[in-house]
């Protein structure tokens, strides 16, 4: 006799059925439906107390506008990237491909939070405690007071959160955390759901401060329903190339703090360290006045970063050319091939195209469009533009340049950095106010800009 109820539910996002399918109905994704036990309703929560409120409704004049208590990691970083530093009771949620770092970046932060004084804890589910401690030992925080425990079982998490009170919690992994009630594996949606949920009512409720890490898919989203995504108050991601040294940490969610800024670091032997100057660094390695090579101020949330775009345009020996961009949108770069050749009059048809950000580094925002347009006319033609020269714009259908936000901490960001000549959208000189320093010109056309650059 069956007595457990059994669903089928999507592994992508959630969506649960009674019968198994080929393809969930609701995200689309194909294969991903997964049997999963229900428990039987009505089980009370250990941790859970009577239904009672505890906090009192009040019209909203009234209530005091004191800003929330923030603790400072002193990672500025990565408190830049949260906001201001961590909000008690918050759950933070790190995401990012394997090896790219994560573990080690939440052991370098409880180090920092134990060494203000914080009762902080790591719980792994992956790694036991001597594992753990020879990564403090090479982040040089061996003699660090995180306390470290190695557990898979919610309900012994709980006892030892109950038992110990640390102020600051990271459960490595989300996904390895397994609840006893729920029948389905350990890393299934349903317990994702039910694990993180109930460490999240335990956070809401002490006060303390949860970092979840979770694994991504090859799709790059993190494991499990997109609910997770949802419950949580910030989500960041942990990017980088594989073979590059940089990361980057952005914030796709942030309740308390803006979302799309990002963190720099370099992973170094000692663990993972803080990039000030990304811009410094991003173009170090700038070969100097060599065609399709060309400096662009990207924004990045509120910080200016100067980036290198590098184009490679050749004949094509055979067959159908190729298009292939790194970095920047294909589309995107798509648009622009094709503008340059019906207003810029380039004949691109039979060119073989490359595209790469230098570093490793992603850009999706239009004002580099004209950048990618120059640096292609530039490696098309052989022809380097000035190695002092930076340019940015979005490039219209019609071959306008349209104004971007923000022009002015991008100049700022050029000029700190030594350059002397900034191409730039005509509406947006208007808002920058004439240095002697930097050469501003106003561009009102792809051909214009062309026309001066080359
Ligand atoms: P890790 O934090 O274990 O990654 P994740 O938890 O995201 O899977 O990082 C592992 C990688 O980082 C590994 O390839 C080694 C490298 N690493 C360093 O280069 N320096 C260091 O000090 C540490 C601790 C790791
Ligand atoms: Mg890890």
């Amino acid at each position: 006799m069956k007595s457990d109820k059994s669903i089928y539910a999507c592994q992508s996002c959630g969506f649960q059925s009674p019968k198994w399918l080929g393809r969930c109905p609701d995200c689309g994704t194909w294969n991903s439906l997964v049997e999963e036990i229900l428990s039987p309703s009505g089980t009370t929560h250990s941790w859970e107390e009577a239904p009672v409120w505890k906090s009192v409704p009040q019209p909203l004049n009234e209530i005091s506008s004191q800003g929330e208590q923030r603790y400072l990691i002193g990672i500025e970083e990565l408190d830049r990237v949260l906001g201001g530093g961590v909000v008690p009771g918050s759950a933070i949620l790190v995401g990012g491909d394997p090896g790219i770092g994560k573990s080690t970046l939440i052991l370098q932060v409880l180090d920092r939070l134990a060494g203000a004084g914080h009762r902080s804890m790591v719980i792994s589910g992956e790694e036991s405690a001597q594992q753990i401690k020879m990564r403090g030992e090479r982040l040089g925080a061996g003699q660090s007071q995180v306390l470290v425990v190695s557990e898979t079982s919610l309900d012994a998490v709980f006892k030892i959160l109950k038992d110990f009170q640390p102020r600051f919690v990271a459960i490595d992994s989300i996904q390895t955390i397994y609840c006893a009630e729920i029948s389905s594996a350990p890393g299934s949606v349903s317990q994702i759901r039910e694990v993180a949920g109930r460490l999240m009512v335990w956070a809401k409720k002490s006060d303390t401060s949860l970092f979840l890490i979770g694994h991504v898919t090859k799709e790059g989203v993190i494991a499990g329903p997109r609910v997770l995504e949802h419950m949580v108050d910030t989500v960041l991601y942990f990017e980088g190339e594989r073979g590059h040294a940089f990361r980057l940490l952005r914030a796709v969610k942030n309740r308390f703090g803006s979302t799309n800024e990002i963190g720099v670091f370099e992973m170094k032997d000692s663990g993972l360290e803080e990039v000030k100057d990304p811009s410094r660094l991003f173009l170090s390695e700038r070969p100097l006045n060599v065609p399709g090579s060309i400096v662009v101020p990207s924004l990045e949330g509120s910080r200016p970063i100067l980036v290198e775009l590098q184009a490679l345009v050749s004949q094509t020996n055979f067959g159908v050319p190729r298009r292939t961009a790194m970095g920047v949108d294909a589309n995107r770069v798509s648009l622009l091939v094709a503008v340059l050749e019906k207003k810029a009059g380039l004949n691109l048809l039979n060119q073989d195209i490359f595209l790469n950000v230098a570093g490793g580094i992603r850009i999706d925002e239009p004002a580099v469009d004209l950048g990618i347009a120059a640096a292609l006319a530039g490696s098309f033609l052989e022809r380097p533009i000035s190695a002092q020269t930076v340019l940015f714009g979005e490039v219209g259908l019609t071959g306008e340049i349209r104004a971007v936000s923000q022009s002015l901490l991008r100049v700022k960001e050029a000029q700190k950095l030594g350059f002397t000549r900034c191409l730039l959208p005509k509406n947006n000189l208007e808002q920058i106010l004439k240095n002697p320093a930097m050469e501003l010109i106003g561009i009102g056309s792809l051909q214009e800009c062309l026309g001066i650059l080359f």
